[in-house]
């Protein structure tokens, strides 16, 4: 017995105010709330064929990424929870997946590639087992897979709660429409450390890690409120604060977290002279050298002709974009 296979897409979840530690290993359950935005302009697309398992044990789940194919094992906790899910939903047999996913763009380079892959694997498996399941337990199941990926579940504007399950929507796509996000890759290389050995670095060695998530509360309301009235300077002034504090944290762990690389600070540094010129651009980063801006309309192509010459791929204009669809072949 083969069932059709289902069609998913999902863009990246880039956090405003950031996720950064586990409250519980193992189940990406956060220590800080976090305030995301999605990213219209970068699309995983992820094709799930569903067969029943040879053995109940799930061995013969397989996925291939961008022609690559991949090691389960990462993949294996989310397949798991979308086999309990099944069986609470009367499937007949074990479902075993196979897995396609495409990006639009760098895989693993910190352009949060897993958020949109988890996603929209989490939307395409729980739908090739279910009919129309809950954005809510698509968010939950995503988020075993990466944390991010819950938030990208939901378009537009999004928050996840310190020691939740599953992320919610703050505001749609539809909210802000000037609002832009530019992403400046310097490199094209993988990240060195992985967000999930870093945050657990950072938890276990870093003497200010207490201190990163007692505050952190306190910017995620700042981010949340600035985004409710459409306020671009302070959701800029919020975003590197947020970003700038999860990084002291990783700069104290031992041995210390250094993701930045010289052009990372190059741009840091023109960014802080383009806003004392009045140009409204404030940047935020994530576990990995990239720097992304955020902005408006009107000045989203001057950021990239300011730093178009150091990037080592092109930079992206995105604007905020809608959650994940699912679509039956
Ligand atoms: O859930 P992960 O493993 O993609 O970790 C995300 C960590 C940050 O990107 C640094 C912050 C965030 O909230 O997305």
């Amino acid at each position: 017995m083969e069932t059709p296979s289902v069609r998913a897409r999902a863009h990246p979840s880039l956090a405003l105010a950031k996720y950064w530690g586990k409250a519980r290993e193992g189940t990406n359950i956060p220590a800080t709330p976090s305030v995301a935005v999605t990213l219209r302009a970068m699309t995983t697309n992820t094709t799930v064929r569903v067969q029943p398992c040879a053995d109940a044990g799930g061995e013969d789940d397989s996925v291939e990424i961008g022609g690559v194919v991949q090691d389960t094992r990462r993949f294996r906790p989310l397949f798991d929870e979308v086999r309990r899910y099944a069986r609470t939903r009367s499937y007949p047999g074990v479902p075993c997946f196979s897995v396609l996913s495409e990006n639009d763009f760098p895989t693993a380079a910190g352009l949060a590639s897993s958020a949109a892959g988890f996603a929209a694997l989490a939307a395409a498996c729980l739908a090739a087992v279910s009919d129309g399941p809950e954005p809510t337990t698509i968010s939950r199941i995503a988020r075993i897979g990466s944390g991010s990926a819950c938030r990208s579940v939901y378009g537009g504007f999004t928050r996840w709660d310190a020691g939740a399950e599953s992320a919610f929507q703050i505001r749609d796509e539809d909210w802000w429409p000037d609002f832009r996000i530019v992403i400046l890759p310097v490199t094209a290389g993988a990240k060195p450390v992985s967000s999930r050995e870093g945050m657990n670095r950072t938890r276990d060695t870093s003497p200010y890690y207490r201190a990163w998530t007692e505050d952190a509360p306190l910017l995620a309301r700042e981010t949340q409120q600035a985004i409710e009235t459409r306020d671009l300077e302070r959701l800029g002034t919020a975003a590197r604060l947020s970003y700038l504090r999860m990084f002291a944290t990783m700069f104290a762990a031992e041995p210390p977290l250094v993701y930045w690389l010289p052009q990372t600070v190059e741009i840091i540094r023109e960014l802080e002279q383009m806003r004392d010129r009045g140009i409204p651009v404030w940047e935020t980063m994530d576990a990995g050298p990239q720097v992304k801006v955020l902005t408006d309309r009107d000045h989203a192509r001057l950021v990239v002709e300011t730093f178009g010459e150091i990037l080592s791929l092109p930079a992206i204009i995105s604007e905020p974009g809608p959650g994940t669809s699912v679509e039956r072949l």
